[in-house]
């Protein structure tokens, strides 16, 4: 079947993050963002397409700096409390129930509730139309020890993390599978 070229995202499974910023007076937002990814290894970079209307941009365009929290299914019920459009610093995370804790390079808190965290710094963004693309620098990474597997990867079947299609359609429950790799 053909499709129209702008339901592209459909076809591409994405995990939801929740981005956490600061404003210049101290007051942190939250919001989730599924056009994202870890986009080079070395140097180590991350990058997420934002809305230039997000408060999440305005922070960031302030003081550089970002934290990305990788999510579980028990985020999903969430969803609809974290993307409301709310007044410039009046904080997500407390609407949500969420509760802050302090990450240890950037200014902005991560959440406790969170699978993982992801401390960025703003490396650079791009100008894409619709959405600017913001490239961050990783300063530091951290997991929750339970759902860090021997083999050192997250361990899918305990973290759940939680995948986004389109809309309110999004993905859980996936299964770890192996394959051999090329030398
Ligand atoms: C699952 C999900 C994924 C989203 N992904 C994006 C995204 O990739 N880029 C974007 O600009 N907005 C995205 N949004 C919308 C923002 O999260 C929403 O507009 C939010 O209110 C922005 O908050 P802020 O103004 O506090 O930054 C997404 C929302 C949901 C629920």
């Amino acid at each position: 079947m053909e499709l129209e070229t702008k339901a592209f995202p459909k076809l591409l499974v994405r995990p939801v993050v929740v981005v956490t910023t600061i404003s210049e007076r101290g007051i942190s937002n939250a919001a989730p963002f599924s056009l994202n990814s870890p986009i080079s290894f070395d140097p180590p970079l991350y990058g997420f397409s934002c809305n230039p209307a997000h408060d999440t941009l305005k922070n960031i365009r302030e003081n550089g700096e970002f934290v990305v929290n990788v999510v579980g299914k028990d985020f999903g019920a969430l969803m609809h409390v974290l993307e409301v459009d709310y007044p410039y610093e009046d904080n997500e995370l407390v609407h949500a129930g969420l509760t802050e804790e302090r990450a240890k390079a950037v200014k902005p808190p991560r959440i406790k509730e969170a699978i993982a965290w992801i401390e960025c710094k703003r490396e650079k963004e791009v100008e894409l139309g619709e959405h600017v693309l913001i490239v961050g620098r990783i300063l530091a990474i951290g997991v929750k020890d339970e759902f860090w597997k021997e083999t050192e990867v997250l361990d899918m079947e305990i973290a759940k993390p939680l995948c986004h299609i389109a809309g309110e359609f999004f993905a859980v429950d996936m299964k770890e599978a192996k394959y051999k790799r090329a030398k």
